[in-house]
C-alpha cells in the first residue's frame, strides 16, 4: 500500500521535502521512525534536494542582478564533508573560518580560488596554510593583521617555497545594527570584529604599501546572522561602496570585490502558534522571510544611485559581489530526531516533563542565544499539537531545557505536542541544520549522534556514523 500524505497540512510542512504521511514525519519521503529504528536516537538527518533547492535559490537571486555574484558557503554552519560536497557540486564556493575548515574546503575539492578566509585570530600556522594554497581571498580583521600576512608570505618565500603574493580584503565594523540576537550582530564597534572607520583609509594604505606581498582585492562587511530586515544589508553595502570609491580617489587603487556577508533569514516560525507567547520582535526576527533577490538588488540600487552622483559607474561595473550564505543553505534542510526517554507529572505545578536524549550538547544555540527550534512530534505528526509539555535534554544542569529558564522571553515556556505522549515517542527540532552538528559536544560523556543525508529518491545515506565510547577515549593520554 503507498503511503498517504495528509490532506490538510501543518504549518511547518514543506511540500517534496517535510510532510506528513501515515501520520509520520517523512523527509523527502523517508520515513523518521524507520531512520531512528535503523540508526538509533538522537539522530541528525539531512536533504540533500532541500540543499540543493537552497542553493538554485541563491543561483536564481543572482541572475535578478546585472553583476557577477560568487557565493562562498559560510561552512561554519556545519562542515560535515558530505554536506560540503553537495554544496560543492551545487556549484558555489566556500568561506572557511579556520585552518581545520581550510583544509576541510580543500580536501573535498573546492579550488584554492573559491576559497575565502575570515577569523579574528589566526595563527601562523592558518596564515601560512592559506598563503601556501594561493586562496582566492584572506579576509583581514585589523591592520595589525596585514603585517601578520605580509611575514607569512616572505616566511615561505624564505623556506624556498614558491608562493604568489597573498590576496586580502579588509573587514569593516561600520556601527550597523540588525533586528537579531546582540550576540549574533557583528558590525557593531562594541563587536570584537573588523576595522573602525577611522581607521579604513590608513588600512588601505598600509595594504598597498607591499605589492610583492600582498594584493588587497576586496572590502568586506559581515553584519550579523538572522537579519530579518533589507536595511542594514543595503547600508553595509553603500558603505563598503563609498570606501571604494574613496579608495580609488584617494590611490588610485581599484577594488576586485565587495564582499556582503552571510545573514539571509530562515524562517523558523512556519508555525507561529507555538510561539504565541513569545515577543512580537523576537516573532518576527525567527519568522523572517527576507528574499536573497531582494537583499542584492537593494543593496546594488543604493550603490548605483551613489555612483552616479560620483560619475564613478564604470567603477562599479568591475565590481564581484561575495555573498557568505551559512543558515539560508543548511538550516531548514537538517533536522534532529529524539526519543523521549522519561516522564514526570508534577502534580505542584501541574505541569508534565518530557525528557530527550538531545540535549544542548547537540543544540549550543538552545542555550546559547535560547534560540527556536520548532518542536513536532514525529511519531505522531498528523494529529493535532495541541497539549502542553515542559521539555528538558538529559544533561546534568538545569539550563538542559528547551523553555528560557531565565525568563528573558526567546522561548516559550511550553511545547505543544499531541495529546498524550509517552516515553519512546519520537519528537523532531526542525531546522537545526545549522549550527548544531558544528557545534556538538561529548559533554557528560555522551557519545555524538550520527548523521544521514536523505536523497532524492528517498534512501539514508550515514554521513556520520555514531561516536563509540571508545571515541570518548581516543583522545586522552592516561
Ligand atoms: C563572517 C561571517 N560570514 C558569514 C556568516 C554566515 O552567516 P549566516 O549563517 O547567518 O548566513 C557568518 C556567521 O556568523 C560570519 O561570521
Amino acid at each position: 500500500m503507498s503511503s498517504q500524505v495528509v490532506a490538510s497540512c501543518p504549518a511547518w510542512t514543506i511540500p517534496g521535502f517535510l510532510e506528513v504521511r501515515d501520520n509520520h514525519l517523512s523527509i523527502n519521503g523517508a520515513d523518521a521512525v524507520t531512520l531512528i529504528q535503523e540508526y538509533s536516537s538522537p539522530l541528525f538527518v539531512f536533504s540533500e534536494p532541500r540543499i540543493r533547492a537552497n542553493i538554485k535559490r541563491l543561483q536564481s537571486a543572482a541572475k535578478a542582478v546585472d553583476r557577477p555574484i560568487k557565493f562562498c558557503y559560510a561552512s561554519k554552519a556545519n562542515s560535515n564533508m558530505a554536506v560540503l560536497k553537495t554544496v560543492l557540486e551545487s556549484g558555489i564556493d566556500v568561506e572557511v573560518n579556520s585552518g581545520g575548515e581550510l583544509f576541510k574546503a580543500l580536501r573535498v575539492g573546492f579550488k584554492p580560488d573559491q576559497i575565502i578566509f575570515n577569523g579574528t585570530s589566526k595563527t601562523h600556522e592558518e596564515l601560512d596554510q592559506a598563503v601556501r594554497a594561493g586562496i582566492y581571498s584572506i579576509n583581514v580583521d585589523s591592520v595589525y593583521e596585514i603585517g601578520l600576512v605580509e611575514e607569512s608570505v616572505l616566511r615561505l618565500r624564505e623556506a624556498g617555497e614558491t608562493v604568489d603574493r597573498a590576496r586580502i580584503a579588509l573587514r569593516l565594523v561600520p556601527e550597523i545594527g540588525t533586528r537579531s540576537h546582540l550576540g549574533l550582530q557583528t558590525a557593531l564597534l562594541t563587536s570584537k570584529f573588523g576595522i573602525s572607520a577611522s581607521e579604513v583609509l590608513d588600512a588601505f594604505r598600509r595594504g598597498l604599501q607591499n605589492p610583492d606581498l600582498v594584493h588587497v582585492c576586496g572590502i568586506h562587511i559581515h553584519v550579523g546572522s538572522q537579519t530579518p530586515d533589507v536595511e542594514p544589508f543595503a547600508e553595509a553595502f553603500k558603505s563598503m561602496w563609498d570606501h571604494l570609491m574613496t579608495i580609488h580617489r584617494e590611490t588610485g587603487h581599484t577594488l576586485e570585490h565587495i564582499n556582503l556577508g552571510g545573514g539571509i533569514p530562515v524562517n523558523y516560525l512556519r508555525d507561529r502558534s507555538q510561539a504565541n507567547d513569545l515577543p512580537e520582535h523576537e516573532r518576527d526576527m525567527l519568522g523572517a522571510d527576507l528574499e536573497p533577490a531582494t537583499v542584492l538588488s537593494e543593496a546594488l540600487r543604493v550603490a548605483r544611485a551613489s555612483a552616479r552622483d560620483a560619475e564613478a559607474e564604470h567603477l562599479l561595473d568591475q565590481v564581484t559581489i561575495l555573498l557568505e550564505p551559512g543558515r539560508s543553505v543548511i538550516a531548514d534542510a537538517g533536522l534532529v530526531l529524539t526519543t523521549v526517554r522519561n516522564i514526570k507529572r508534577r502534580q505542584e505545578t501541574g505541569d508534565v516533563w518530557l525528557l530527550t536524549d538531545a540535549g544542548y550538547n547537540l543544540m549550543l544555540s538552545m542555550n546559547n542565544y535560547k534560540w527556536y527550534y520548532h518542536l513536532i512530534s514525529a511519531s505522531r505528526a498528523g494529529e493535532q499539537q495541541g497539549a502542553d509539555y515542559k521539555v528538558a535534554g538529559p544533561l546534568c544542569d538545569s539550563g538542559d531545557v528547551y523553555f528560557d529558564i531565565e525568563r528573558g522571553g526567546r522561548l516559550p515556556d511550553y511545547r505543544k505536542l499531541a495529546a498524550k505522549v509517552e516515553p519512546g515517542e519520537i519528537l523532531a527540532l526542525l531546522n537545526s541544520g545549522a549550527y548544531s552538528l558544528a557545534q556538538m559536544f561529548p559533554y557528560n560523556g555522551r557519545p555524538l549522534p550520527a548523521a544521514v543525508m536523505v536523497k532524492d529518491d528517498s534512501s539514508a545515506l550515514v554521513i556520520r556514523r555514531r561516536d563509540t565510547y571508545e571515541d570518548l577515549l581516543a583522545s586522552d593520554v592516561w
